[in-house]
């Protein structure tokens, strides 16, 4: 697995395929390889890129509060390491608001944004409160507790085994500082309307029928503030659009990213 150096911290990344790149963000609390069908078969036509965030996967950690501002910072880093002047910009989930962040801070990078089984809308008090709580836990007893009560909601409950048993041990192999810093870096992100609605590039929004986390209502609302953007439901599938339905959600990708 390739990696940068960004202010002395190793940065991990994937890249895989070949053709129009595509960053894409994982969501919380993975690492690259909850793209993995992704990873092994990489959508026709596309170069994919995607980063372990920092504390995630082989990533080094940040400061305490990882924000979504810095992880897209990082992953600027990178777009100017492999010298790609723009490229599509995706995420999962905690993704998605990494996507969101990279286009506020730098629009003219974006070709194109896919926003998956995530949303614009800033968590509330009693949202950020929890938060909090689940990063000092974490940092008092590990990732176990919360992997645990994340699994049963992140995917349909016609899940195959193997794919839940994987995503189980994928969180459960996070490290606390990284998984704790993520969190309090989610309750300190700002609400992503103002962006999405300046922005006037291609937008594909996806979500799970059965997505429970950010559910289509708040697909609906992306899809209302970006002009033009086109919003696709997937049946079979709650919060790993990617990994529960990975044949459809590769066609979709790979459909965007040619343009039609
Ligand atoms: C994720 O899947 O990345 C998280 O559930 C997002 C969140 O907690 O807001």
């Amino acid at each position: 697995m390739p990696s940068i150096s960004i202010s002395g911290r190793p940065y991990f990344y994937e890249d895989r395929g070949e053709g129009v790149p595509l960053l894409l963000f994982h969501g919380f609390p993975f690492s690259s390889e909850g793209f993995w069908p992704q990873l092994e078969s990489p959508p026709r036509g596309v170069r994919l890129l995607v980063p372990d965030h920092r504390g995630f996967g082989r990533s080094a950690p940040g400061e305490e509060v990882a924000t979504m501002e810095a992880m897209a910072d990082d992953a600027l880093a990178l777009l100017d390491a492999l010298k790609i002047p723009s490229a599509f910009v995706g995420g999962l989930s905690m993704g998605g608001y990494v996507a969101i962040a990279l286009t506020r801070l730098d629009p003219s990078r974006v070709r194109g944004l896919l926003l998956i089984d995530t949303q614009s809308l800033p968590d509330d008090e009693a949202g950020r409160a929890r938060r909090e709580a689940a990063a000092q836990d974490v940092e008092q007893h590990g990732v176990g507790a919360l992997a645990d009560g994340m699994l049963p909601r992140l995917m349909a409950s016609t899940v195959a085994p193997e794919v839940k048993a994987r995503v189980e041990k994928l969180m459960r192999a996070q490290s606390a500082k990284g998984v704790a810093a993520a969190s309090r870096g989610m309750a300190s992100r700002t609400d992503g309307k103002d962006i999405l609605s300046r922005y006037a590039g291609p937008c594909l929004i996806i979500v799970g029928a059965e997505d429970v986390i950010t559910p289509a209502e708040k697909a609906k609302v992306m899809q209302e503030l970006v002009a033009g953007s086109s919003l696709e439901i997937i049946a079979g599938a709650g919060h790993l659009t990617n990994l529960e339905q990975p044949a459809q959600f590769n066609a979709l990708v790979a459909r965007f990213t040619a343009g039609r």
